[in-house]
């Protein structure tokens, strides 16, 4: 039985993105060939270039677009040309808040043969995922400037939790705690210690949660300790669930701690609707054109982006070819790897293959 293509969203973004993405869709074909399944890319021109020749960031029809599709691969956003805040707020967070891609999953794991900064750690160590809250928490926006540019100018910036947005996400790391591949245990990071209001939230909730899954055990730790832990004792933690700002910070060292940036993947999930995957890395500007940048953080995007398609066998084949990379690979570091971008995507494909 054949069954309409799928239609996979491709936005290319800024910096290394579209050289990443270029060899995420390189895997992508193979794989599909490999399984026999059919898919359509939609192109969306959207990004610093855009902006720069049209002044548009993310116009109305093209965000209907979005909304019509099966999933979306990312590859970066954000240029040095463009003031801090533009492309980042007005196309990534107004995408991942319109198609309320609630979830933002980013897996940290330790490949065969990667090397991490942390000597002490074995590769077994380090298996966990952080569920990190993606659509309300300081990202949503609120607050506001008083007497700006003056001596007693005020900047608020409001962290907005709401009871329906706290709890989907718990609910979410219950679930995913469960799934055979999981370890049954999820730690909220939070700073309930100072953080009184939203931290007593997410407390109670986890708190009332926990009560539905009694296989599940549940663990609580500050955000600052928690960074300390990543550290000194990855292994304590299996699905982490926290606010959207902590999220932000603690995978950016669970991607140290998997290898470095290079090979950190992330999708923002909308379990009901259109999900988006991306390396959570960045445009990386100073490597950018240079066919230095690790792709396989884009890659892993895409094996993320195939299971939540139900595309389980082919996610597997990235899986394999992933792990046949990594293990040949010098470095996760852009420029240390011992092979180029292009060959780092060529030993992929060939060990989906495999
Ligand atoms: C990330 C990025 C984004 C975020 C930026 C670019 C808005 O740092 O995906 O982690 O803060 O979520
Ligand atoms: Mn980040």
């Amino acid at each position: 039985m054949s069954r309409s293509p799928r239609r996979i969203g491709v936005i290319r973004g800024d910096g290394t993105g579209p050289e990443v993405v270029g060899e995420g869709l390189k895997v992508l074909t193979t794989v599909a060939e490999a399984e026999r399944f059919t898919y359509e890319l939609v192109n969306f021109d959207l990004g610093a270039d855009r902006y720069l020749r049209t002044g548009e960031v993310l116009p109305d029809d093209e965000l209907d677009q979005l909304h019509g599709l099966d999933a979306i691969f990312l590859g970066a956003v954000g240029d040095p040309r463009i003031k801090p805040g533009i492309l980042e707020r007005d196309l990534l967070l107004r995408i991942r808040f319109e198609l309320d891609q609630y979830v933002n999953l980013r897996p940290v794991v330790r490949y065969p043969g990667v090397q991490t900064l942390v000597p002490s750690h074995a590769e077994d160590d380090v298996h966990m995922v952080v569920v990190r809250e993606n659509s309300e928490g300081l990202y949503s926006g609120a607050g506001g400037f008083h007497r700006k540019g003056t001596a007693h100018e005020v900047a608020v910036q409001e962290s907005i939790n709401t009871r329906h947005g706290v709890e989907r996400i718990v609910r979410y790391a219950f679930e995913l705690a469960m799934r055979p591949e999981r370890r049954r245990k999820v730690t909220l990071v939070h700073k309930t210690n100072v953080l009184t209001f939203a931290g007593d939230l997410y407390q109670r909730v986890v708190d009332e949660v926990a009560t539905e899954y009694p296989d599940v055990e549940t663990d609580y730790v500050h955000v600052d300790a928690a960074c300390i832990y990543f550290l000194d004792s990855p292994s304590r933690f299996d699905v982490i669930v926290t606010d959207n700002m902590f999220g932000d910070i603690v995978t950016d060292l669970g991607a140290m701690i998997q290898g470095g940036m290079g090979i950190a993947a992330g999708g923002n999930i909308n379990p009901e609707g259109v999900s988006m995957f991306e390396p959570i890395g960045g445009t990386a500007p100073s490597e950018t054109g240079k066919g230095t940048i690790n792709p396989l953080a884009a890659i892993g995007a895409l094996e993320m982006l195939l299971r939540q398609l139900g595309e389980v066998t082919a996610a597997d084949r990235v899986d394999r070819g992933i792990r046949a990379a990594t293990s040949r690979m010098k470095s996760m570091r852009a420029g240390e790897m011992g092979f180029t971008t292009t060959e780092v995507g060529d030993l992929v494909a060939e060990g989906a293959m495999a």
